[in-house]
Order: structure tokens, then sequence, then C-alpha cells
């Protein structure tokens, strides 16, 4: 019988889970509180998909054009998340994003720089101004390279190779630890805290191909899930346009938006600029429908109209789908996407420097001289863990969100470039309340250690049964199975589909078997992380099953538009009492009648009284 006793603990005040942007500068506010902080990864400090927002963090620094301001960014988070985030969580974004990237420049963050030396900032789709702060084509790697430096230097504690496996809770229901597990030698560990913050990230190795990397198994919303915490907009997953299709090796990885914020052109197999033939009717008035027009933009004209390859993620994902399957797609299935034939080698080199050794290195292709091949990849989920606009935390106490694992900020569809602010803004807040809660709380409270006896005993019992399903063929399974009916076009029957496979997978996942001992075994991280996966998966087609509209990126070809219906709910899945997934429609609360006026301004009347106020000011 296992005696937790002899497992060893160690204590925080505030621990967070995940060591992305989010969970950095949660820990960063955290400790900055004098709270004992300590932050568990499951991969290497600065190894997170934070790096995959190369092209930049949006904020009104109104650096590139003054006329930039937070309202404005607001309205474009809204319009862009087709109004269903949460107004609260898109106005403290616009509010606080300025700051908090200030305060990155001030922690050393190399940005690049206008004529002027302030922080340049870069087109990008669903932005009406210049107003991604960026480093070439690498901001989320430079954004984690501070990060982490400050946080060291301030002394965070950092736990690597460390996965997370479930929280555990004191006897009135709160959060006060979590039981991981060292990957290398396979021995268990617990954590006690007064507040545990996820920084998970998302869970896009559910599909085939996706610019996530190993690690992103959706482990917080299966934690959180388990622990009783609500999931909502689940059904909200982004295919970022552009991930490479070609070698098949690299399939998936990540395109940055900044080649065609940078002026980047799609075309298709018949060399046609197709994306001026997908321009959504209500966006007609602000996106160019010449291409003379779209190059005045990219000059730098702002009078004139943006180009159509940099409308929202979800359309251009869409039209590229649509012209592969109209026979008009590159040869490996995807579109073409031409950078070289718009700017100078020089400037391609200098402003996408790891697009150019990308391509380079891993298909043997010079982007300064060639088209790129592109297609759709799953890149990040909107819908996470269901927290409070203000404070982070979730509907279970002590148990706070920020990033990408949380719901709300993006509604529908994130606007490119808003998620490394998000990580900015609400890691801040995050570290912030839960250091306030932790100081409310005199001590750790005890957890249940029957709690603890069965989390270890799931994991081994991987290892110990005599033989079972096979962890890797179930996630191939998985993949498959998501990518072809839980993908970027999504119907009734396909999602019937989808579901039935997931529910079998389920069963077969009650006996799986991982070979080998403990230490550093390959096949058993996976078969625990089947288990996240399974539930992530299983609340997208759900809910993706229960929306029956099409909305961003959730996209329903057997209901094709958005219905007013539809926009008063978000969908909350929780684990019922019979252990089984339970969906809810929750009705949406009233938007502050100030921010909805601010978000249905027209853009020029909303700049006329920016104006009027900094006249008067
Ligand atoms: O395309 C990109 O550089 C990705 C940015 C993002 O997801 O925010």
């Amino acid at each position: 019988m296992l005696d937790i006793s002899d497992i060893k603990t160690i204590e925080h005040d505030v621990l967070i889970v995940g060591a992305g942007g989010a969970g950095l500068s949660a820990a960063i506010e955290a400790s900055g509180q004098g709270q004992s902080t300590g932050i568990v990864m499951k991969s290497l400090l600065g190894k997170a998909h934070t790096v995959m927002a190369e092209g930049g963090m949006a904020a009104a620094l109104g650096n590139v054009d003054a006329r930039d301001d937070w309202k404005i960014h607001f309205r474009d988070t809204m319009r862009g998340g087709k109004f269903l985030n949460v107004w609260r969580m898109a106005e403290l974004h616009a509010q606080l994003a300025p700051e908090r990237v200030r305060l990155l420049e001030e922690w050393g963050a190399v940005f690049d720089r206008t004529k002027k030396g302030l922080i340049n900032q870069r087109n990008f789709g669903g932005h009406r101004y210049p107003r991604l702060a960026h480093v070439g084509d690498r901001t989320g790697l430079e954004m984690i390279r501070t990060l982490q430096d400050h946080g060291i230097h301030q002394g965070i504690e950092t736990y690597m190779e460390c996965t997370a496996l479930d929280l555990l809770k004191n006897e009135q229901g709160a959060v006060c630890g979590i039981v991981c597990m060292w990957r290398e030698t396979g021995t268990f560990v617990i954590f006690k805290a007064k507040a545990i913050i996820f920084a998970t990230g998302g869970g896009g190795k559910a599909w085939d191909v996706t610019s996530n990397s190993w690690e992103y198994t959706g482990d917080g919303y299966a934690m959180a899930y388990e622990a009783g915490a609500d999931l909502m907009d689940m059904e909200f997953n982004q295919f970022h346009p552009t991930g490479m299709v070609w070698p098949l090796s690299v399939k998936g990885i990540l395109v940055t938006e900044s080649v065609r914020g940078e002026g980047g052109i799609l075309l298709n197999s018949e060399g046609t600029r197709f994306m001026f033939n997908y321009i959504p009717e209500r966006f007609r008035s602000e996106t160019a429908d010449t291409e003379e027009e779209a190059a005045r933009w990219l000059a730098g004209d702002q009078s004139a109209r943006r180009p159509p390859e940099l409308l929202t993620r979800d359309v251009v994902a869409r039209a590229i789908n649509a012209e592969v399957k109209a026979g008009r797609g590159s040869p490996h299935g995807g579109a073409f996407l031409n950078i070289a034939t718009q700017r100078s080698a020089e400037d391609i080199k200098k402003k996408l420097p790891s697009m150019y050794h990308q391509f380079k290195v891993l298909a043997e292709l010079d982007i300064t001289k060639e088209p790129m091949e592109v297609g759709p990849t799953c890149h990040y989920f909107m819908g996470g863990i269901k927290v409070d606009s203000d404070t982070t935390m979730s509907s279970v106490p002590g148990l706070f969100a920020c990033g990408e694992c949380a719901a709300g900020m993006h509604g529908a569809n994130r606007l490119g470039g808003n998620s490394l602010s998000d990580l900015l803004v609400f890691g801040y807040l995050a570290g912030k309340h839960a250091a306030e809660y932790a100081k409310g709380l005199r001590s750790t409270s005890s957890f249940k250690t029957n709690d603890a006896s069965r989390i270890i005993q799931h994991a081994t019992s991987i290892l110990n049964r005599e033989d079972g399903a096979n962890p890797y063929l179930l996630h191939e399974a998985l993949e498959q199975n998501m990518q072809k009916h839980v993908g970027i076009i999504r119907t009734k029957e396909d999602l019937d589909i989808g579901i039935r496979e997931i529910e079998t997978l389920k069963e077969q996942y009650k006996s799986v078997k991982a070979k080998g001992a403990s230490q550093f075994n390959p096949g058993w991280h996976e078969a625990l992380s089947m288990r996240n996966l399974l539930i992530t998966a299983e609340a997208v087609a759900r809910a993706a099953q229960l929306r029956e509209e099409s909305r961003g990126a959730h996209t329903r070809a057997d209901f094709p538009d958005e219905r007013d219906e539809w926009l008063q709910y978000n969908i909350v899945s929780r684990k019922g009492s019979d252990g089984k997934m339970e969906l809810h429609k929750v009705a949406r609360s009233a938007p502050d009648p100030e921010l909805e006026r601010i978000a249905k301004s027209t853009i020029d009347n909303l700049e006329a009284e920016i104006a009027t106020e900094r006249g008067n000011a």
C-alpha cells in the first residue's frame, strides 16, 4: 500500500504551473509581492509555445500611428472575437497592455525601433493601426528571455521537467496542492501551496496538424475539470492560416503572420491573389478591393484600406481551405505565400530572419526568391478555464488561470498579437490576485491523503498492468479523428462521428499500458497526457456540436451564419456528479453600456471622439 508520507513535499505560498509568458509574468508579480513563489514546468525554462507568437505583442502605444488608443484596440478585439469576448477582460487587456509592454522594455527586451527610437509596431490582421511591438519575427522568444531573466534574479524557484498530474483540495474544497512527477526519475513530488495558478497553455496536440509542440496536451483544462472547475467556449479553436505544409516532417510549424504584415501575398495554383474574392460583406468598407489600395496601406498610408491577406485569421484560413478544396491548391495541399516579389531580400532577412532561416533549413527554400507553401494549422484555444475577469480566479477557490488556458478574453476568434499582450496583462493580474489570496491565509492547508494516493495509483497502474492499449496509437487515432471530424469546417454528422470515436478511445484508455520502468519513460508520459487530451477533445467536440451557428473560428457548414440568439450564450463544460461531462448553455451578462457603445461605434466617430478628448486634455 502506498504510504503518502514517503512522498517528498515542497511548499510555496503561490505555485504556478507553466513557464510561458503568462506563468513567468504571474511568478514575477507574486514574488514581487513578497510571496514564496515556485514555477513548475513540464519542459525546460525558455521552452514554451509563447515563442510561437512570433510577430509581436499588440498594444496601443501609438508609436507608429499616434491616433491609436486603447478604445480602438478594444473595439478591434471585440469585433475580431465576434462580440463573444468577456467585455471586461477585453477592456482590461486594451487598457493595461501599453504599460506592460513598456515594463518589459525596462526589464531589457530589445525591441525593433522606429526612426525616432521608439518601440516599432507592425501591421497585423484585424488591427486598425500598426500595433504589434516586435523583435523581428522572434518576439515571443525575446519575451520569454526577458521574463525569465527578470524572474530568476527576483528569486522565483523553478522546477523543470516536472509534470503536474492533478490538483489536491482541502476539506473546504479549496485548492491546496498538486501532485507532480519528475520526468527523469519517475518519482512523485507533492507541492503544497496557498494558491495555484495555471498557465498551462492549450491543447493543439489533439489535432494532427498543429503549430503546438509536444507539451500542449490540454493539461490545465483537464486538471481544472477534474477538480470541478468550469471550462468555457471550448468550441473555439484557432486554425492559423499559415503553417508549413511541406516537407511532411515539419507540417504545421508556424509561418508567422508577420510575413503578411510585412506585405506577403497569398496566391493559388493559377497565380490568382484569391483573398480579394473572400472579403466578407461587412468588411468591404475597411478592406482593399484593389492591389494598389493594399500597397498604399502597407506603405504606411493610413487613409488607404488594408490588404485582404490581413483579414482576421478565421477568414483567411477558410479561404485557403476553400481554394484547396476547389482544386486550386499548391502541390502539397496549401496556398502560395509570396514575400519575394513584395520586399527586397535585404528587408526580408532583416524583418523576418527566423522565417528565412526556417525555410532554408527545413525546406531548402529561399523565401527571398521563391514563394512558401502554407496551409491552416491548429494554433490556439480561445476557450479554456472560466475565470473572474479581474482576479482570474476559477470557479474552484484558490485556483487561478491565465494565458491560453483561460477563457474569455478573445471570444470566438483571437487577433494575432493579442496573445502575447494577454500573457503580460493577465499573467500580471493572476500573480497579483493569487498573492493577495495567499496573504489572506495563515498557512497552507492539509490535503486529503486518499486523493493523493488515488492520483499516484492511477499513474503507476499504467506501468503495472499486464497489457493494454498502446498510448502512441491512441494519440494518433485521436489526432486523425479531430483533424477529420472536429476540424476547420464542422457539421453535425462529422461531430457525431468525432464524439463516438472519442468515447471509444476513452474506453480503450481505461486499460492503457506503457511498457518499461518509471525512469525517463516517454511512453508513460504519453499515456499520462492522453487523459488530458481526451478530456480536452471531448469538451471541444461536444461544445462544437451544441453551438449551432458559425462564429469566428467555429464554422458549422450546416449552420453557415452567425445567429443572434447564440450571442446570448457561452457554453460551459463541467464534470457531473456521475463522472460524465455536462454541457450548459450559460446566459451572458449584459455588457457595460459604455463599453458596448465604444465597440459598436463607427470608426470615424470613435476617432473623432478620441481626437476631441485629446484636444481637451
Ligand atoms: O503569426 C504569428 O506570429 C503568431 C502570433 C500570434 O499567434 O499571436
